[in-house]
């Protein structure tokens, strides 16, 4: 057991690294050899843990399983040719995971912990980021309240965790999508902007009746109208009409993503004009009858873009066009060359691990 800089590591006895098959992983099924644990008890973080990947004891009453305190963030280790690991953005990760736990009335975490501990976490297990197309390690910083008690009323202790998953490209296949008439993913005051676990339990029903009529995703619309572009299932949602790029403006349902934030940049940088508003469903239908509708891509940590093949709307359905410069592929070939440290990081959202 070492302890670096208040950081206590216990490492395992042997790694798991040469019985994993990464030729043949299901995304979030395997975890590497190590994750991170802290506790917030009487008011203050605790010694933070590196550990060994396992279980954890909980009684029946932990106050997660009745009220759902439970916040999570979703992000990337990337490996370049050299061997050299970067994180992609964490700190805008690290605001966002503080956002999420003041909304749901949890204790924000500090930067010593967030980010020096996912640092030290990746450094330990880095093994597990493979080089190559696609491949990387998804990172999963969660906190769960942890007291015991049924009483509902937020809890006066909690847990912070970041667990470590060895990934591939995240969808397979086509993603066609059905446009929300009737089901709402989050609420206007409610806590669709924060990434609060029971905004993802809340989007599986209606995401399966999807299913059952063969649309991967659900395009989630405003839920006073149905009007309105919010979300492209767990991603952000990006339109091109012409030329220009269109992209729902942030609000308290909407999560406020990562990706989003970079391809409205590496738009700009590409000479893309992109505006940011609210997009209705009828401009869309309209210019999918005008042939003005060129794309649909959604945009998030787990794919980076997946390029929307067709959509149906109530009893409209219609299919995009296949481009052979599409924007999708563009802002992707864009994106990955940053996060792989194969071009220059000029907003400087790399971070060396
Ligand atoms: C509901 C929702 N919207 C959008 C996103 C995209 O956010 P980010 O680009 O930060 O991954 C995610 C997470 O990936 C999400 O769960």
């Amino acid at each position: 057991m070492t302890n670096t800089d208040a950081i206590v590591v216990n490492k395992v006895k042997e790694s798991k690294i040469t019985t994993t098959d990464f030729d043949n992983l299901t995304f979030g099924k395997t975890f590497t050899d190590h994750m991170l644990e802290c506790t917030w008890r009487d008011g203050k973080w605790e010694t933070v843990e590196i550990k060994p990947y396992g279980p954890i004891q909980v009684e029946p009453s932990c106050k997660v399983f009745h009220y759902g305190q439970a916040i999570f963030e979703g992000m990337k280790a990337f490996k370049d040719a050299e061997g050299d690991v970067f994180l992609f953005r964490p700190e805008d990760n690290w605001n966002r995971f503080n956002e999420s736990a003041k909304r749901l009335a949890m204790p924000e975490v500090p930067k010593e912990i967030f980010i020096a501990g996912l640092k030290e976490l990746v450094h330990l297990d880095k093994e597990w980021v493979r080089y190559g197309e696609g491949l990387s390690l998804y990172l999963r910083p969660f906190m769960i309240s942890s007291e015991n008690g049924v009483a509902a009323a937020p809890a006066t202790e909690y847990k912070f965790m970041i667990i470590m998953s060895p990934a591939f490209a995240y969808y397979k296949g086509d993603v066609r999508v059905i446009i929300a008439s009737e089901f709402s993913r989050a609420a206007d005051g409610g806590v669709g902007y924060a990434k609060a676990a029971g905004n993802y339990a809340a989007s599986f029903y209606p995401n399966n009746l999807a299913l059952e009529e063969g649309y991967q995703q659900i395009i989630w619309t405003d839920a006073a109208s149905h009007e309105y572009l919010e979300e492209a299932g767990t991603m952000n949602i990006f339109v091109r009409i012409g030329d220009t790029l269109l992209t729902a403006p942030n609000n308290d349902r909407i999560l406020n993503g990562v990706t989003r934030r970079s391809v409205m940049q590496m738009a700009t940088d590409h000479g893309i004009t992109v505006e940011e508003r609210r997009v209705s469903v009828k401009e869309l239908r309209d210019a999918a009858n005008e042939g003005t509708l060129k794309e649909i891509f959604g945009s998030g940590t787990a794919a980076v873009i997946v390029p929307i093949k067709g959509f149906k709307h109530k009893d409209f359905v219609h299919e995009l066009p296949v481009l052979d410069n599409s924007y999708a592929t563009t802002l992707m070939g864009a994106l990955k060359d940053i996060q792989y440290n194969r071009s220059e990081d000029k907003h400087g959202w790399r971070v060396k691990v």
